[in-house]
């Protein structure tokens, strides 16, 4: 059986340039890139290389390219670094209720520590309004951060003009861009933002290994002390084969980004449409138009969606009911939730995520495998779902 991966906001596969330029990078070229010889400078070269195509994807300099170990420690050091480098105890942060748990938990965990952080609501198509932004600056608000795009339903957020807000007030802008950059793109200064985070392994590079763009000038406390690597903002011997990995998956994306995006959004567009046809009581999570384009989250009314990812899965489709990171959990989605969807209907939503390797066939199958399945479901469902024991 031949299998179709629709899991794409979970992880995409690494394409196979990315894999030939990073093998030499394992044996033969395996310096320390800190060493003076020969071996280290040719590693050191490799980084310097990555770096440039990072800055480029980005239309950044390649000096404020900081590597980490992906997009949950790209988050973390944003956050932590921003807070942790301003003097005092008296701190606010902003974010929004349907960040990934990379900036929720990082948040919370600043909460234990006194910092206060407001969350704040969105709209049923999951967007924050800029107003909201606006009233929740305090006097001591020193950070906003808030997602490009959401993992979960795709939806872009105002990002351009909660740049503006938290530029003419004075404040930090962290935006997670880790579902977006290589998909759209990602450029820092068009959102005003002086931190960006990004993980390789969502745009067809290796996994562990990601960026955080940091403005020239911006003070960040670091997460990992030790040597001076990474301009003294993040500690260790750096991973080279995976930065090579991040460098060249960039690389590819900027060539990519305008074709591939299209055609990924004509095919989504194309499955949606053919799905709410074919399948009733059947509709869309997140903004239609500002959304990712390779996005779809479904919500299949009386259809237990865990009922259906099992059933989809023994059919050879992969796709998926919200973060990786959550699947498996029998809490619903807090993503859903916040844009108003009962529990019991946070747990009859798919997403499938698309990638420049889905073809119209693998849709037109999963089409042909949908509506039964989803009968099935919903002749078995209801009382399933009710009966789901909610942890708080
Ligand atoms: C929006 C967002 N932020 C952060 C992360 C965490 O990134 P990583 O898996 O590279 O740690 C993810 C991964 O799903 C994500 O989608």
């Amino acid at each position: 059986m031949r299998r179709i991966y629709l899991d794409n906001n979970a992880t995409t596969e690494v394409s196979p340039e990315v894999l030939k330029a990073m093998l030499p990078y394992y044996n033969g070229v395996f310096g320390n890139p800190s060493s003076v010889h020969s071996f280290g400078q040719e590693a050191k070269a490799a980084l310097d290389l990555s770096r440039q195509q990072v800055a480029k994807l980005l239309e950044v300099e390649p000096n404020e390219i900081v590597f980490t170990g992906g997009g949950t420690e790209s988050d973390n050091l944003a956050i932590r670094g921003i807070v942790e480098a301003s003097p005092g105890t008296d701190k606010h942060i902003i974010t929004s209720q349907i960040e990934h748990h990379a900036v929720l938990h990082t948040c919370q965990s600043l909460e234990k520590m006194g910092i206060d952080v407001s969350y704040l609501p969105v709209n049923r198509s999951g967007q924050v309004d800029p107003n909201d932004v606006s009233k929740a600056i305090k006097k001591n608000t020193l950070m906003i951060s808030i997602m490009h795009a959401n993992n979960e339903i795709g939806t872009l957020q105002p990002v351009k003009e909660i740049g503006k807000i938290a530029r003419a007030n004075e404040i930090y802008f962290h935006v997670d861009a880790i579902q977006s950059v290589g998909k759209l793109t990602v450029t820092p200064s068009d959102f005003e933002a002086d931190l960006v985070s990004l993980s390789a392994h969502k745009f067809h590079g290796p996994k562990g290994i990601g960026a955080l763009y940091v403005k020239k000038g911006t003070r960040l406390r670091p997460m990992i002390f030790g040597g001076s690597h990474e301009r003294n903002r993040r500690a260790g011997t750096e991973n080279v084969p995976q930065i090579v990995g991040l460098g060249y998956a960039a690389e590819l994306a900027l060539k990519e980004i305008n074709t591939k995006s299209q055609s990924i959004l004509y095919l989504r567009n194309w499955f949606e449409d053919r799905l709410l046809e074919l399948i009733s009581e059947t509709e869309i999570n997140g903004v239609n138009l500002q959304r990712l384009p390779n996005t779809t989250n479904i919500r299949f009314s009386n259809a237990e969606a865990e009922g259906l990812i099992i059933n989809l899965d023994l059919a050879g489709v992969a796709c998926s009911t919200g973060s990786a990171c959550t699947s498996g959990s029998i809490e619903p989605s807090h993503v859903l939730t916040a844009l108003g969807l009962a529990p019991e209907e946070a747990f009859e939503c798919l997403r499938f995520s698309l990638s420049k390797a889905t073809t119209r066939e693998e849709l037109t199958r999963v089409l042909e495998l949908l509506p039964s399945l989803v009968d099935r479901q919903r002749e078995i469902s209801p009382l399933g779902i009710r009966s789901y024991p909610l942890i708080s």
